[in-house]
């Protein structure tokens, strides 16, 4: 006898749903309706394999996927609402709907199947897109950062470390820096898409099914590597999930770094930059205000992903096997990660591509702040003095020119030579800032030989990671 009142899928030994609050507490409707093109491709190819096998008959196949087919051409219309107090999930919704457009057959489609190898199916799918996604718009960025890289190969900059003037640099070496931190983002995705691409389709609950499935036949027309060898692992398995949101929390450290940079390079004290008009924003009470604001979101946005990776291990952290409701909660953290990321991504390429460098304030930067005390030192270890002692001698310059408000390339010869009888002509040559990069000869070093080779491999990098995507 019917039970009124009991839920349709799985109705049979209910005599009542969950109620109102209950049931939308439970449903996963409204944030995993996102994965109904994944959740019908998958539907497909099970169908597929069903009807190959002989466990469903080639009517009940042809039927079933013409009503996927509608569903998915009905849901690109936007014809389909969906609601959470009607299905829990998306693969509650599609299939609900199949059985009311093809009747009984509908009804066939789960054979062999749970929820659990579904859900599993669908996200392993979606994650595979999004590395994808992201591997683009890593690379998209990273040919930008090339592309100003060469342009202003040659133009100096001062090299900070705990922000402090150190030595001065290229400013192509500082961004081919931002350049490989995302060659490693991208590698970290590229290995997402790899962990999620292994196919659970075919473990049903949690322990495999007693019909005659083929495996194989449907991961491969999934596009997987592979098939998961253990049922168990199939359906409780998230690893994939955490490893596409550590990539994407990598990825938005460096962007929040990079940002970190652009508001502090944008500022008037620094000057280093001006934001185009395009990606800056005013003020409604300061007139002569323009803000950084989308480099200050970018940086701001980071808190959340860090907060994704965090929540998806917890959820996952003390869950018996198999599948535990729990899992429910791995959907949204990855979501937010990607989407947030793809966002970031977009403005800081965006930022980076239309700002102006001012060459004029760079210089002048360089210029300052004894940036050219290492040198000077090391000049002295050239014509024979102990490196502790030229430190020593060159610290006691740096203490007076301090005192005195001037810069080390202000001093004479006569003046350098007071300090120390080793100094002659050539000490003048170490104070020369253009000079002091070049000398920076070593492999991976900031001297213009270096960098041009470094420029090199980038484009080979970038080539590279444009052949692996095809
Ligand atoms: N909505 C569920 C999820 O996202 C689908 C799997 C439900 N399985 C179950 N046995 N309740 O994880």
């Amino acid at each position: 006898m019917a039970h009124t009142g009991a839920k349709p899928l799985w109705g049979g030994r209910f005599s009542a749903s969950p109620e109102g609050e209950l049931e939308l507490f439970g449903a996963s409707l409204p944030f995993d309706q996102r994965l109904w093109k994944e959740d019908i491709r998958g539907s497909k190819a099970h169908a597929q394999m069903l009807g190959a096998q002989g466990i469903i008959s080639e009517q009940d196949v042809t039927d079933i996927l013409r009503g996927l087919d509608e569903i998915y051409a009905q849901i690109e219309a936007g014809e389909i609402v969906f609601d959470a107090s009607e299905d829990e999930d998306i693969h509650m919704a599609v299939e609900r709907r199949l059985t009311e457009l093809i009747g009984e057959a509908g009804g066939r489609l789960h054979t062999g199947r749970s929820r659990n190898d579904q859900v599993a199916l669908d996200f392993r799918m979606a994650c595979r897109s999004f590395a994808e996604e992201l591997q683009h718009a890593i690379t998209e960025l990273q040919s930008v950062l090339l592309r100003r890289a060469e342009e202003e190969f040659g133009t100096v900059m001062p090299g900070y470390t705990h922000l402090q003037l150190a030595q001065p640099i290229l400013l192509s070496q500082h961004l081919l820096t931002y350049f490989w931190q995302l060659s490693r983002d991208f590698e970290r995705s590229a290995a997402a898409y790899t962990a999620a691409d292994a196919c659970p389709l075919g473990s049903a609950a949690l322990a495999g099914t007693t019909y005659p499935l083929d495996r194989n036949m449907t991961a491969e027309a999934l596009g997987f590597s592979s098939v998961m060898p253990n049922s168990l692992d199939a359906v409780s398995d998230r690893d994939f999930a955490c490893d596409l949101v550590y990539a994407c929390m990598m990825c938005q450290l460096h962007l929040s770094r990079i940002c970190e940079e652009l508001v502090i390079w944008s500022s008037t004290e620094f000057g280093f930059i001006e934001m185009d008009d395009s990606h800056a924003t005013g003020s409604s009470i300061m007139p002569q205000k323009k803000n950084p604001d989308f480099a200050e979101l970018v940086r701001g946005k980071t808190g959340r992903v860090v907060g994704d990776l965090v929540s998806l291990a917890t959820t996952i952290k003390g869950i018996p096997l198999a599948y535990d409701k729990d899992l429910q909660e791995d959907k949204e953290p990855v979501f937010d990660a990607i989407d947030t990321l793809i966002g970031s991504l977009h403005a800081v390429r965006g930022m980076i591509d239309t700002m102006a460098i001012r060459h004029e304030r760079l210089e002048e930067a360089s210029r300052k702040g004894y940036m050219a005390a290492t040198d000077l030192a090391d000049y002295l270890v050239g014509q024979g003095m102990p490196f502790r002692e030229a430190h020593g001698v060159v610290g006691r310059i740096v203490a007076d020119c301090v005192s005195e408000g001037i810069e080390l390339q202000d001093l004479s010869l006569d003046e350098l030579r007071s300090y120390s009888a080793q100094f002659d002509e050539g000490a003048l040559d170490a104070l020369d800032i253009a000079k002091i990069v070049e000398r920076r000869v070593s492999y991976g070093g900031t001297g213009n030989e270096a960098v041009r080779v470094q420029l090199t491999e980038a484009k080979q990098q970038l080539t590279q990671q444009l052949g692996r995507m095809e």
